[in-house]
């Protein structure tokens, strides 16, 4: 069979699509579809693993935790999983839903009120900056300095942890790719390097106004156990940073590549809050995260066996024919709310406010300063689970 080939054994569609090769982590959307026609969950039999990929069933499987268990890990392979007890996001309710209350306090939209003025004044400053110089690197000189001046210190570690976020956030995410994959591999060795460093934290060397620190002071008060507040330093250091990062790069390729939505979006600024769910749902920053099946299952004709792992393909499930229209079509007037790029269900992704102020607000001072954006260079992330650039070099002409 070839790399896309489907076959139907009984009622099991099923692929030998190499799902972590580089060209397909590359140019992934033909590779989805094909996967989408052959059901609404194929067996990807080279990594023994369900990919679940249309709109419908990546949502329904996610409000059902009976069934698709977080606990025992959201990645594909049992050392990560294993590394990973502990973690929020590696749980199911009532004890996710208890972590999550105290995760959320500085994530509602009250708390995040209070920083708009601050995330505002720094990217207006650096839009300015950059758009005066008519050509520059927009993935670290752009994308990455809201994440890594703001909330790199909201986060409040030591200096050593905000300097090293960034390089544990990608090696976090590739350490949940399969088994001995050299992603994988890599990846797990920096997430035990993050591991060790945030389980060794003192808290007397923690910023006391910080997000970290208000994880001790919840232990204090009984909301959770030390332990949990410790593991869920994870949680706020692993998933704040290049998720971000890839949606801000990922908006500002597409608007390159489409100059009429740009002219669109600039003619009706109040068209960006569907702007921003228009990117995130053609362009998903996270490709995927994992459930393991406790329980046979059938997914709309599909046997599931208890015990196999199933990927929640969100990148598919967003580029779904049966829920959007011309789903390649990027167009920032569609209503795209119900898009699956922040995930769904209990672990609705806990920071998707905060994610949408960082890119909105930069979007918003690009609008007033630039007419068109060029494209001079750019350079694909190979990665386990994240799309998005590694590098965008922009030729801009201002407004
Ligand atoms: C565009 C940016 C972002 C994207 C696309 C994104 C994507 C996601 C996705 C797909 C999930 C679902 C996980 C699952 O189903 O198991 C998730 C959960 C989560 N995200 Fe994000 N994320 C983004 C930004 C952020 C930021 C800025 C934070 C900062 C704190 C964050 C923290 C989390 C946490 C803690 C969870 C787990 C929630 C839980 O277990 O209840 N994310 N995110």
């Amino acid at each position: 069979m070839s790399d896309t080939a489907m076959a139907t054994e009984g009622r099991m569609p099923c692929s030998d699509l190499d799902f972590w090769a580089d060209e397909v982590i590359a140019t992934p959307y033909p590779h989805y579809k094909a996967l989408r026609d052959a059901g609404p969950a194929v067996w990807l039999s080279r990594y023994n693993a369900w990919a679940v990929v249309r709109h419908r069933n990546v949502r329904d499987a996610l409000v059902n935790q009976e069934v698709f268990t977080s606990t025992a890990g959201i990645g594909l392979n049992d050392e990560a999983n294993r590394n990973s007890e502990g973690v929020m996001i590696f749980s199911d309710d009532p004890d996710h839903q208890r972590l999550r209350r105290v995760f959320n306090r500085p994530l509602l939209p009250g708390a995040l009120n209070k920083l708009k003025e601050r995330l505002s004044a720094l990217a207006e400053a650096r839009v300015d900056e950059l758009v005066g110089k008519g050509e520059f690197e927009a993935v670290t000189g752009l994308a990455h300095y809201l994440p890594l001046t703001v909330v790199t210190d909201l986060l409040g570690l030591t200096e050593e942890g905000k300097k090293k976020m960034l390089f544990w956030a990608a090696g976090l995410f590739d350490a949940l790719g399969p088994a001995g994959n050299p992603r994988t591999i890599t990846g797990i060795a920096i997430a035990v390097e993050a591991f060790t460093y945030l389980h060794g934290l003192e808290r007397e060397a923690l910023d006391p106004d910080g997000w970290a620190a208000g994880l001790f002071r919840a232990a204090d008060n009984g909301d959770l156990s030390l332990s949990e507040a410790r593991h869920m330093l994870m949680d706020y250091t692993g998933p704040a940073l290049d998720t971000t990062i890839n949606g801000l790069s990922s908006a500002l390729w597409l608007f390159a590549r489409h100059p009429d939505q740009w002219d669109l979006l600039r003619a009706n600024p109040d068209l960006l809050g569907r702007a921003i769910d228009e990117v995130l749902r053609m362009e998903s920053p996270v490709r995927s995260f994992a459930r393991l099946i406790s329980r046979d299952h059938d997914m709309d004709g599909v046997r599931m066996r208890k015990g196999d792992r199933a990927l929640m393909v969100y990148a598919s499930a967003n580029r779904d024919e049966r829920r959007y229209s011309e789903p390649e079509r990027f167009d920032i007037t569609r209503d795209a709310r119900d898009h699956v790029a922040f995930g769904y269900g209990m672990h609705l992704c806990a920071g998707m406010h905060l994610a949408k102020l960082e890119i909105g607000t930069v979007l918003n001072f690009l609008i007033r300063r630039v007419r068109r954006f060029h494209i001079v260079e750019e350079r694909r992330e190979i990665h386990n689970l994240l799309r998005g650039l590694s590098k965008l070099t922009l030729r801009v002409d201002p407004a």
